[in-house]
């Protein structure tokens, strides 16, 4: 007879910023805790956030002001109601970063904040200049070992655990020994971030391979907005050179983008030109790359001295340095890259999905905060206004009287496509390349729909999903698919989506795709007329 399994008050499925400080809020509660992570404990996309994390807390800025910009940025889709909540708690989720150990920058005594793109009031705290994730990470993570928080590293979510259409607990993959084990509880806390490495070129690290999305679709939650993705403008673009992020900060403290020829490109793209929302600076990237038949453009903050930006942006001026580029003498090459998943497993402001007992938190979570379009620095605050209410939900109480998150009428579910013969079979490599050519920063009817067939196909092709590479390729594939059957699907341009077939936002599309395995099929049209298109745009 085999033993029932370990039984926790709380599983916690990811040890980023979200997963780390809902398990800090529960352990303060009291509660037993289990955090399983895949890699090691501080392996997240969290440590890598550079410019800050959003706060109206400085002189002359307000709550009211910051969810204005967080509905402008979000084009028709923010759901106000969960943006206001992020808005008005985010004061208070701050001061428990700091409670937690994370020093914020200052001067003189008061708080630095800094500017970045579609932000009306500069109101980015930061930490080790542009190591803001680094040092949330760093602390986090310190302070759930000291307090003796039960965390597994190289422990891998594999499926979620349901009986009678609620959530029990997890089955996890060591990914060390192959062994697969079961923990029970009745609270299962998805954070396992986002799903960037969908694409060829990404800020991501290689654990955002969109485990959670996966998991609650699998398990049969809802997950919402996948055909949304924000890609970052301003990525280093040296050959050979591993992705790195140049921080937005970098533009808000006033750096310029230049095109190969030597002209500044964005005042003529917008007003706001280089502090314009992401979308609108990453398509512009790509049209001055176009034109002018470069890889890259040019970014230049050559104005400011060599000791100011050692100490603003010590990783990035350190990093620039080693690959022989002086920030305050020489512009950087930068292109755009896959940054954030806006969409993720649909969740009230309770961190509910439609599973009940499952719970989804940080950037796997979609609470309709961010709409089409992320505004800057709004995510990391998202992770821990909503982690809190999450926690305070389930062991103060609070919302109790909150009706359960209903299932969406008008959900679709993935097609059956048919297996092709060609293009071979599934691989991170080329999915990577399929997304990023077809499904990426500008989009279109025949491209997605190839795309769609192409994902489609191999999902009958997938291998025994029975280590770490494996599963993430499953999870890469059902995100892939998710994200591309949605733009497909999504005949207009809104925020991070744009169709160059349909360049305008319209009316009807004002609205949410959601998916559910278990809700009808998407109709799909024309099988056996799905070509490969020309490759387009970015490169
Ligand atoms: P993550 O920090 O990504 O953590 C996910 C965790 O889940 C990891 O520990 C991972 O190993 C684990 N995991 C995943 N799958 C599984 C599984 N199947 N089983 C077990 N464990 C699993 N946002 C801002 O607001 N401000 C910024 O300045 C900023 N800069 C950024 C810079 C970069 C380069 C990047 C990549 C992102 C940036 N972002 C920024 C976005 C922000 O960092 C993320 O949205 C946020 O950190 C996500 O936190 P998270 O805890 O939800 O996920
Ligand atoms: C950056 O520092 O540019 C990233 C900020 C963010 O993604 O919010």
């Amino acid at each position: 007879m085999t033993a029932a399994p370990e039984r926790f008050d709380i599983i916690v499925v990811g040890s980023g910023i979200a997963g780390l400080y809902a398990a800090l809020q529960a352990h303060e509660h009291g509660a037993r805790v289990l955090v399983v992570t895949k890699g090691g404990i501080e392996e997240a996309g969290t440590r890598y956030a550079q410019g800050g994390i959003a706060a109206a807390v400085g002189p002359g800025d307000s709550p009211e002001a910051h969810l204005r910009d967080t509905i402008e940025a979000g084009a028709g889709l923010v759901d106000e109601d969960a943006a206001r909540i992020l808005v008005t708690e985010a004061a208070a989720r701050i001061a428990d970063l700091v409670r937690y150990g994370v020093h914020f920058d200052a001067t003189n005594g008061e708080v630095s904040l800094g500017m970045e793109a579609a932000h009306s009031a500069a109101r980015i705290l930061h930490a080790g200049g542009d190591a803001t994730g680094l040092m949330i990470e760093l602390s986090l993570s310190s302070l759930a070992q000291r307090e003796g928080v039960t965390i597994l590293e190289h422990t891998m979510a594999e499926r979620i655990l349901t009986a009678g259409g609620r959530a029990t607990g997890v089955e996890v993959l060591d990914t060390r020994t192959g062994r697969l084990r079961e923990y029970a509880s009745d609270r299962v806390v998805l954070a396992t971030g986002g799903a960037g490495r969908m694409y060829r070129t990404t800020t991501n690290p290689e654990i955002s391979t969109g485990d959670g999305v996966e998991l609650a679709y699998t398990g049969g939650a809802e997950v919402m907005d996948l055909e949304f993705t924000q890609f970052h403008p301003t990525v280093l673009r040296i050959p050979g050179v591993p992705v790195f992020l140049i921080s937005e900060a970098v533009r808000g403290e006033g750096a310029q983008l230049f095109n190969v020829r030597g002209e500044r490109f964005m005042p003529k793209y917008d007003p706001r030109a280089e502090l314009a929302p992401r979308d609108i600076v990453a398509r512009a990237t790509v049209a001055e790359m176009l034109a002018t038949g470069s890889d890259h453009v040019l970014l230049d903050i050559t104005d400011r001295d060599r000791a100011w930006l050692t100490a603003r942006f010590p990783q990035i001026f350190g990093t620039c340095l080693e690959h022989g580029l002086d920030m305050s003498r020489d512009r950087i090459p930068v292109s755009p890259g896959a940054h954030y998943s806006m969409g993720g497993v649909r969740t009230n402001t309770w961190g509910e999905t439609t599973v009940p007992g499952l719970f989804a938190v940080g950037e796997v979570a979609c609470t309709g905060v961010h709409g089409a379009n992320r505004l800057a620095s709004n995510s990391l605050l998202e992770t821990v206004v909503f982690a809190r209410r999450t926690v305070a939900r389930l062991f103060e109480g609070l919302g109790a009287d909150a009706p359960p998150l209903a299932p969406t009428l008008e959900a679709h579910s993935l097609p059956v496509r048919p297996a092709l013969s060609s293009p071979g079979d599934p691989s991170s490599t080329d999915l990577r390349e399929l997304m990023w050519t077809h499904v990426g920063i500008e989009r279109d009817g025949p491209g997605l729909a190839y795309a769609a067939a192409v994902l489609g196909g191999w999902a009958h092709r997938l291998p025994a999903a029975v280590d770490r590479p494996t599963r993430e390729l499953r999870s890469l594939l059902v995100c892939a698919r998710l994200a591309s059957e949605a733009a497909l699907l999504r005949e207009e341009s809104r925020g991070a989506h744009y169709r160059r077939d349909f360049p305008e936002p319209r009316e009807e599309w004002r609205r949410h795709l959601v998916f559910r395995a278990d809700a009808p099929p998407i109709e799909v049209k024309n099988l056996s007329a799905v070509a490969a298109p020309a490759p387009v745009a970015a490169r």
